[in-house]
């Protein structure tokens, strides 16, 4: 009789460790392997259940069911701890492969910064006015109506100030600068009666109607040459040969008459037109030239507030507008796209 309840409990064990491990090999979460534990292992689990039984066999047998009994139990036990541990390495194995970076993908492209059309214009603009030996020279923004007007010839009521009307200050006889040339007063005073070559480049003001080629706010590079014997001729070769340099050899060019208080005589520099080769286009308006500059001779009252004696020296002074020129180089249709931070103009050029 023992004996044949000795068997049934083997084979319930026998039982429980194959039900036990077909389960587990189901539990994939640790929840699913904490409920596992406890339908065959815990306390009022199928494990402790079968155990009950063992009060009724024989004391002889039960030593026999006893160690078959740990052996399930040690087995399923080591089961779950095995199976724990490749359940925490996968996850471990998720996390890694999410996280991980393949450096075999190519790379992201950078968005790479451009100088501005102006600035560009400007630095080409001082690299062939040095390579002739001119230096820059930096003069205020802020000036005032002496050196803006005065000293460049035109005293209080002089009809041309109407040209360059500009932007006052509330402080009286202190305006933001029409133009570069009070810069030529600064340079002259500071090194007369040394000779000067020299361009002065900066952002200028004026009260202007702003439309298609006029902002009120924009640049001008400044050029001044002060000596003994300095002609007409040298003015022309000067700009000739930067109007070569800046929009490529060969260029036409003319020089009309003009006036400038502060030169005399003056001219105005025209090129041919570089979109159509001289043919007539709408950025020449059909006349086939371009204005480039005004310029002139210093006038000899303007050489003497700078501190020169015009009877010993003479000179050239020129006045050019970077936007107009890189407008002209780069077929950009209006001058007011310089400065609304529109990126499509940047990626144009
Ligand atoms: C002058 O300002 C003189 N001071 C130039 C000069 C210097 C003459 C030395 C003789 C000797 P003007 O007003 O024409 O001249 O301006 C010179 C250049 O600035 C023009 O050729 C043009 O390229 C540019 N410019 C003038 N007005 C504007 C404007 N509203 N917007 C953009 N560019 C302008």
């Amino acid at each position: 009789m023992g004996n044949v309840v000795q068997q049934d409990i083997l084979q319930q064990l026998e039982q429980l460790r194959k039900d036990a491990s077909a389960a587990l090999a189901q539990a994939d979460t640790a929840e699913a392997m904490r409920e596992w534990h406890t339908e065959y292992l815990g306390r009022k689990g199928r494990l402790t259940a079968i155990l009950r039984n063992l009060g009724s066999l024989p004391g002889e047998e039960r030593p026999l069911v006893g160690k078959v009994a740990n052996e399930v139990k040690d087995a399923l036990e080591n089961a779950l701890q095995e199976r724990q541990a490749a359940s925490a390495q996968a996850e471990l194995e998720a996390v890694r492969r999410a996280e991980s970076v393949d450096v075999t993908l190519p790379g992201r492209p950078q968005n790479l910064g451009k100088l501005h059309i102006t600035t560009r214009t400007l630095r080409e603009i001082y690299a062939i006015f040095t390579a002739m030996g001119f230096q820059i020279y930096d003069s205020p923004e802020v000036e005032t109506d002496e050196y803006n007007f005065q000293l460049l010839n035109m005293p209080p009521g002089h009809p041309a100030r109407d040209m360059w009307d500009t932007f006052y200050t509330t402080t009286p006889g202190l305006i933001l600068r029409t133009h570069t040339s009070p810069g030529q007063i600064h340079a002259m005073r500071e090194y007369a009666t040394e000779p000067i070559r020299v361009i002065l480049p900066g952002k200028v003001y004026r009260y202007e109607a702003v439309d298609a080629s006029h902002e009120s706010m924009f640049y001008q590079v400044e050029g001044l040459a002060v000596g003994k014997h300095i002609t007409f001729c040298d003015l022309k070769g000067v700009l000739i040969n930067f109007a070569n340099q800046m929009y490529g050899e060969g260029r036409k060019s003319r020089f009309r008459k003009s006036y400038f208080p502060f030169t005399e005589p003056s001219v105005e520099m025209d090129i041919d037109c570089v979109l159509c080769n001289g043919q007539g286009c709408p950025v020449c308006k059909y006349t086939g030239w371009l204005e480039m500059l005004g310029a002139g001779m210093v006038n000899p009252v303007v050489l003497e507030y700078g501190g020169y004696d015009p009877t010993e020296f003479s000179g050239f002074a020129f006045g050019m507008g970077p936007e107009r020129m890189a407008l002209q180089k780069y077929g950009i249709d209006d001058i007011r796209n310089f400065y609304t931070n529109d990126m499509r103009l940047l990626e144009r050029v």
